[in-house]
């Protein structure tokens, strides 16, 4: 027998059950209110995923990015269509983006996703990406309907399959914490409604330089003995200057809805 699992029920429960509460809008904002001014640092080019992206986006009339952040996909694909919306809830990331100079046809929108997929002043764009922007949200099917509706030609899911770098990977399963799979749910989720995407990973690179081996350790922070925790990162090292050069590479998982055949 068969079990088939509603994907929706399964994505909300998941979200509602995470401790900080971050499915409550005010509480995703004041997450971000602390990490804004440090994100950017923490977060990996995405060279190969933005080269994609720019190729399919050329010519566009319009892109809407959607929990654009601080733009770092918005602000490199900018120059790809004649008119860009950053969209996001949080006042401080669009604080950072803002700092950055951003073009005079990027148009910043500070609105919650629910909101403004109910507001008819946010009009329909050629093009619509959400990269990492969806993790918190309980209605799923809300939000990815009204993305579909929102997008006149194409639309862009991007995210991850919880497998980041080595270090964290190992910790999670250390401490007997599931992976989240969230590519692989929105990919279930959009069959649900009936789309067929593409679905592309795309492989990025990584690279950490560490002065020496306890600052490697220091910021690996593996529960292991020092000699095992060595023992595992070092297929990901290569000695430099007396310290360490660690790379490892990750795949971005880029869904692909082309939606040009609709009314
Ligand atoms: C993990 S960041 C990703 C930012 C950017 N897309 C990137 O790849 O760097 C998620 C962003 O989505 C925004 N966001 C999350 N939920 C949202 C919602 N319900 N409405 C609008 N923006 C939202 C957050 O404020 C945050 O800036």
């Amino acid at each position: 027998m068969t079990v088939q699992t509603d994907i929706f029920a399964e994505w909300a429960a998941q979200v509602l059950a995470v401790r900080s509460g971050r499915w409550q809008p005010e509480r995703d904002r004041a997450f971000w209110h602390e990490k804004a001014a440090h994100y950017d640092a923490g977060q990996p080019p995405l060279p190969n995923t933005v080269a994609w992206l720019r190729e399919r986006l050329t010519g566009a009339d319009s892109l809407l990015d959607v929990g654009a952040g601080t733009g770092r996909l918005t602000l490199p694909l900018a120059d790809a269509a004649a008119r860009v919306t950053a969209l996001d809830h949080s006042p401080d990331m669009l604080a950072v983006l803002r700092g950055k100079g951003p073009p005079a046809h990027l148009d910043m929108r500070c609105q919650e996703l629910a909101d403004a997929l109910q507001d008819p002043t946010l009009a329909p764009h050629d093009a619509v990406l959400s990269a990492w922007s969806l993790a918190y949200l309980p209605d799923l099917r809300a939000a990815l309907t009204g993305l579909l509706r929102l997008a006149r030609r194409d639309l862009y899911l991007l995210e991850d399959d919880g497998l980041g770098s080595p270090h964290v990977t190992l910790r999670r399963q250390l401490a007997g914490q599931p992976r989240a799979q969230r590519a692989s749910s929105l990919r279930r989720a959009l069959h649900a409604l009936g789309e067929s995407p593409e679905h592309r990973p795309i492989t990025e690179e990584r690279e950490l330089t560490f002065p020496d081996t306890a600052a490697l350790l220091a910021q690996t922070r593996l529960p292991l003995p020092d000699a095992e925790a060595l023992a595992f990162l070092l297929p990901y090292l290569t000695p430099e200057g007396g310290g360490w050069r660690y790379r490892w590479t990750f795949d971005v998982h880029v869904l692909h809805v082309p939606v040009r055949e609709r009314p």
